[in-house]
């Protein structure tokens, strides 16, 4: 297995008390694999990978338990020298905005040119040519002219290439991208999401994609994890989950999609808010806004079922669930 998190758990001591960010998360991601992480805002996505990056603002974050096996080692366990050598070379982020990821004041065929110097040796030169490879690679047209100009004279669309350039410029086995393409309009957003797809086949790379839209993962992934609370509450095959959900939490993100299968059927929305992580309800977190909940939701806290082999429901009622 090429990622594996084990029963994470990650709070944030603030003024206020302590947000209990990520509450048990287990995972795993497998080469040349898309796992698609789902859950509304606060659930936890983030937070998750950047305890798996190592990126995790300490304090007021605190990992107070898990392990993160990555190539057979525990990334929590590593000094951060060392860590930062897997960082740069064997496992790669993605981040939601790309002007800020970029330095500013280098041009982007340097900054592409760095990875290459500081990771492989390169002489500049020789780092300029696999730059400019690179940008074709994310087909940025004239490359080879546009390898000289800054971040800020490109386009949304062709920065976030830009980042994905430098997170496989190393050709790492594993790439985070949190949200990758939410700060895109639409249709930009499907052509990074495809090339994305296309890069992590052609590099047979694993991918953990983290969004909080349903509807882009639907082609590209092959699992999908879904956080609630900071909880993985269900884990699933793409097509298992889509045909019919395990979860209520995840029947209702499907219900509240717009698809064509469903054209003219009424849009869902799940009611109430997210909960407070400073106040997470009893039993089962979801309970307050879950339409199938009973008694024993309050006060039982629900464990990862085995729906199947490959696939997991923190509900007490799956089977009826899955039933529909
Ligand atoms: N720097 C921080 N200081 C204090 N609390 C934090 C901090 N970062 C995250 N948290 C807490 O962790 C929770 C989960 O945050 P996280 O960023 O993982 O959410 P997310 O699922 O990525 O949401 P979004 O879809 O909005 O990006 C937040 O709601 C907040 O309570
Ligand atoms: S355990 Fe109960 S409250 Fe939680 S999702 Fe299942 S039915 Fe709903
Ligand atoms: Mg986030």
């Amino acid at each position: 297995m090429l990622l594996e998190v084990r029963d994470l758990h990650v709070e944030f001591r603030t003024r206020d008390g302590v947000a209990r960010a990520v509450n048990g998360v287990s995972c795993q991601v497998a080469a040349g694999e898309t796992l698609a992480v789902l859950g509304e805002s606060g659930s936890g996505k983030s937070v998750t990978a950047q305890a798996v990056l190592g990126i995790l603002d300490m304090p007021p974050g605190r990992i107070t338990a898990g392990e993160v096996f990555f190539r057979g080692r525990d990334l929590l366990k590593l000094k951060e020298d060392e860590r930062r050598r897997v960082r740069g070379a064997e496992l790669a982020m993605i981040f939601q905005d790309a002007l800020s990821a970029l330095n500013p004041v280098l041009s982007v065929g340097d900054q592409l040119g760095e990875m290459f110097v500081v990771h492989r040796g390169m002489s500049k030169r020789d780092a300029r040519a696999r730059a400019v490879e690179l940008m074709e690679r994310v087909r940025i047209p004239g490359a080879a002219q546009r390898v000289r100009d800054y971040p800020h004279q490109f386009s949304g669309g062709m920065r976030q290439r830009i980042m994905i350039a430098m997170a496989l410029a190393l050709e790492p086995a594993l790439v985070i991208a949190d949200e990758p393409t939410t700060a895109l309009d639409v249709t930009v957003q499907a052509q990074v999401m495809d090339l994305l797809a296309e890069l992590q086949r052609a590099y047979t790379m694993g991918l953990v994609l983290i969004t909080h839209d349903l509807g882009v993962v639907a082609d590209v992934a092959d699992r999908i994890a879904v956080m609630y609370a900071g909880r993985i509450v269900e884990s699933a095959p793409v097509h298992a989950l889509y045909k019919a959900p395990a979860h209520p939490y995840t029947r209702g993100l499907l219900d509240s999609i717009p698809r064509l299968d469903r054209k003219g059927r009424e849009l869902y929305a799940i009611k109430g808010l997210p909960p407070n992580l400073m106040r997470i309800p009893s039993g089962c977190a979801f309970h307050p806004r879950c339409p199938m909940a009973r008694d024993v939701c309050r006060t039982d806290e629900p464990p990862l079922h085995a729906v199947d082999e490959d696939r997991g429901s923190a509900c007490h009622f799956w089977r009826e669930c899955l039933d529909g």
